[in-house]
């Protein structure tokens, strides 16, 4: 673990460019912000229950000051039974008793603003939890009834209705429709425990608008809009075959039934209206694996505002895919009137860390719908090259730092935490890995609960254990071992968060040509430039001072798998 920082070079930085430390008003502060993401059940733990809660998060607001993040996204802590991560909602407007209260909610959120951290809310429109009271209330009520067109039930096919409705697959594995007592079958894109809404439903729609004013008007300052891509549907029948809709998602653009659909936008052009009655006005990024080409009506200014583009987390370790992949972004950013959206890690994927240090998965796929499921499959631990891996994590980490737009980091890979692959199937929490079983190992490694200090119980997450076993290896990345190293993966993270705090200026970025098809090279206003060494040989650098490099300089040259920033 070692970068290096020219500690005489602190002056060199024009701190008046700091036009970014935007006030907490600002309506554009998420333009260019970084945003921590917090799996909450994996981050702190205060009572000693084994499972991160609220209070544990607002007790290490102090890490995330240190860190120098400008927000963070909160995946969600609302009452859940777990079948998916949380992701399986049982009421939206409440906190999840395991995790505390609304009275921690609010002192978490005060004590984030009084550190000028801005707070995004996880929302999940496309299903609710089969615990849900309307799921409850629909499944005790009549085939016809208004509880049940709150959800998608249909009648199974065959005589007897014993055959699913269609042939779909849901996306953690098996069947996307689930047979009820009575004999009809409610649809699920994800677990049976995630019954999908029917956005069709105005009392749906009315629901989700106070949801959103409830949080907002608790001071919650934006949100992340879980599978924004599935809301609409259309299921006219006859449904077609997964035969006749191609591959999963396909190259789809507007005419699937449910991904992607053109009337998904009359929702979101609703919540804007909500958005705006605030001030600043509250933002929303959508999670939607997307073509590229549809990405945009997302990120409108009438919608959501902001989409995320994982495109750089798909791509290869290869210099030409990461330039054509961020000139097209900013391209689109600049045409829908977002800013871009940048990131590498999260709670769905295998940690970049590992990632890199992993050999090449073959070839990608471009279809932008199944990009997530590709990554979802663990990579195995014997090939992997841990140092290797947070090398070129540093290096790319550092290359997104410096474009325009938002960067989304995701707790632990500013330790350079690997993915933990050696989880036995009893501790196994993830439905992907039940429902697919021997095929895809799931999401549970990249949400193994942090390591604070380097031994301990549960490496300093808290008192009572581990909701997901910690391997040993987790205590040399806790952050307590690099606190105390500067040169360390957390202190090269800090460093590179307060420099891109002061010289972030406007969004404007262009390409430097270097002699070097290997070398990326861009400039940001205010004369700073990123250069980033993907190939093995070690380059020059050009003229200027060196702020910061994620991996120390060769001779004042540029070694392989580094970046550099220069004024
Ligand atoms: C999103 C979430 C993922 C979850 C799924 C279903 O993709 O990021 O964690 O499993 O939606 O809600
Ligand atoms: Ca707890």
């Amino acid at each position: 673990m070692t970068s290096t920082v020219n500690p005489d070079l602190e002056s060199a930085v024009d701190a008046p460019a700091a036009a970014l430390a935007a006030t907490m008003e600002d309506p554009n502060w998420w333009r260019q912000a970084s945003v921590y993401q917090i799996y909450p059940r994996s981050f702190a733990d205060s009572n000693g229950d084994g499972i991160g809660d609220l209070k544990g998060i607002t007790s290490r607001i102090p890490y995330l000051k240190s860190l120098g993040v400008d927000a963070v996204w909160l995946s969600p802590f609302y009452p859940s039974a777990l079948a998916d991560g949380g992701y399986d909602v049982d009421d939206y407007r409440d906190v999840d008793p395991k995790l505390g209260t609304l009275a921690d909610f609010d002192e978490m959120i005060a004590a984030l603003h009084e550190a000028r951290i801005k707070l995004i809310a996880d929302i999940v429109p496309n299903h609710t939890s089969n615990l849900h009271e309307w799921f409850q209330e629909a499944l005790a009520s009549p085939k016809g009834s208004a509880a049940r067109d709150r959800y998608i039930f249909r009648d199974g096919l065959g005589p007897d209705g014993s055959r699913p409705p269609s042939d779909w697959d849901s996306v953690f594995g098996g069947p996307a429709w689930e047979r009820t007592e009575d004999g009809q079958w409610y649809m699920h894109i994800f677990a049976r425990e995630q019954p999908d809404l029917n956005w069709d439903n105005r009392e749906v729609r009315d629901d989700f608008l106070k949801t959103l004013r409830f949080w907002s008007d608790r001071g919650v300052d934006g949100f992340r809009v879980d599978v924004a891509h599935a809301l609409t549907k259309d299921l006219t029948e006859p449904l077609p075959s997964k035969a006749e809709l191609g591959p999963q998602g396909g190259n789809n653009l507007g005419e699937h039934p449910f991904w992607d659909r053109d009337e998904v936008h009359e929702v979101f052009a609703e919540w804007r209206t909500v958005f705006n009655e605030y001030t600043p006005p509250r933002t929303a990024v959508a999670e939607a694996w997307v073509h590229a080409d549809r990405r945009a009506r997302y990120a409108s200014p009438d919608g959501l505002g902001q989409a995320f583009n994982f495109d750089l987390l798909k791509a290869d370790w290869n210099p030409r895919q990461f330039r054509e992949i961020i000139t097209k972004n900013l391209v689109e950013a600049t045409s829908s009137g977002a800013s871009s959206t940048w990131v590498f890690s999260n709670h769905d994927v295998v940690r970049h860390a590992t990632r890199y240090g992993l050999p090449p998965v073959g070839a990608d796929s471009d279809d932008g719908q199944d990009g997530g499921a590709w990554l979802m499959s663990g990579g195995t631990e014997p090939e992997l090259d841990r140092a290797l891996g947070e090398r070129r994590a540093r290096a790319v980490s550092q290359l997104m730092l410096a474009l325009p737009g938002s960067a989304y980091l995701y707790q632990g890979e500013e330790l350079g935490l690997h993915e933990v692959a050696d989880i036995a199937e009893e501790d196994r929490q993830d439905p992907t890995f039940f429902r697919n079983r021997g095929v895809d190992v799931g999401r549970d490694g990249c949400r193994v609960p942090l390591p604070w200090t380097r031994d301990g119980e549960s490496f300093g997450f808290g008192f009572g254990g581990a909701h997901l076993p910690q391997p040993a290896w987790f205590g040399d990345y806790a952050v307590e071992v690099q606190e105390a190293d500067p040169s360390s993966h957390l202190g090269f993270y800090r460093r590179a968060l307060e420099l891109r705090r002061e010289l972030q200026g406007e969004e404007d970025f262009e390409w430097v040509d270097e002699p070097s098809a290997d070398v990326l090279h861009f400039t940001r206003p205010g004369g700073w430039h990123s250069v980033t060494n993907f190939g093995p040989a070690t380059v020059d650098l050009p003229a200027g001072t060196v702020l910061l490099s994620s991996s120390p300089l060769e001779d004042g040259r540029l070694p392989g798998d580094t970046t550099a920033w220069l004024v």
